[in-house]
């Protein structure tokens, strides 16, 4: 899984190299992420709205149709914008004012993604299966996320 994940994202930053729109990022992010793992069943990105910045927006993603505004502070996506932490959940159900999207997913892991030091977006993965994120997951997610909008002018 670590070499799968290194190569995915050594597909996505050479694909995004020299892409100004942040979107465009994500988008390609996104459907090269679910490509690659077969337990991804939601992948995508909820952006910070520039008009309100204490919601996130839906952004680019693949999968079913995902909720379209979280409020920081709400469910995991929502929690992770607001404490700048990565969430791994093994039963979203569990999860304090989880927001079921899809009733299918049953694990979860949402990372932050910075852009230089300003929370931008956070990255979300869901799967049907219970605890299908490990530190493995995370540790690729983060450093993807971390470097995903480096060289971005605009979003
Ligand atoms: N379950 C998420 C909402 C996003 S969807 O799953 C696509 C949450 O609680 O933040």
């Amino acid at each position: 899984k670590a070499n799968t994940y290194d190569d995915v994202i050594k597909q996505i930053l050479a694909v995004v190299d020299g892409e100004p729109s942040a979107t465009a990022r994500y988008a390609s992010a996104a459907c090269l992420l679910s490509e690659a793992f077969d337990y991804y069943f939601w992948t995508g990105f909820y952006v910070v709205d520039p008009l309100n910045k204490q919601e996130l927006v839906v952004g680019p993603y693949q999968g079913t149709l995902g909720c379209l505004r979280i409020p920081f502070g709400r469910g995991v996506c929502g929690t992770s914008a607001q404490s700048l932490k990565t969430q791994r959940i093994d039963d979203v159900h569990k999860f304090p004012g989880h927001i079921a999207c899809d009733s299918r997913s049953n694990s979860e892991i949402v990372v932050p993604v910075l852009h230089h030091g300003l929370l931008a977006a956070v990255l979300d993965v869901d799967s049907t299966e219970f605890a299908s994120f490990d530190s493995i997951d995370q540790e690729k997610l983060e450093f993807l996320c971390e470097v995903l909008l480096e060289g971005a002018m605009q979003h």
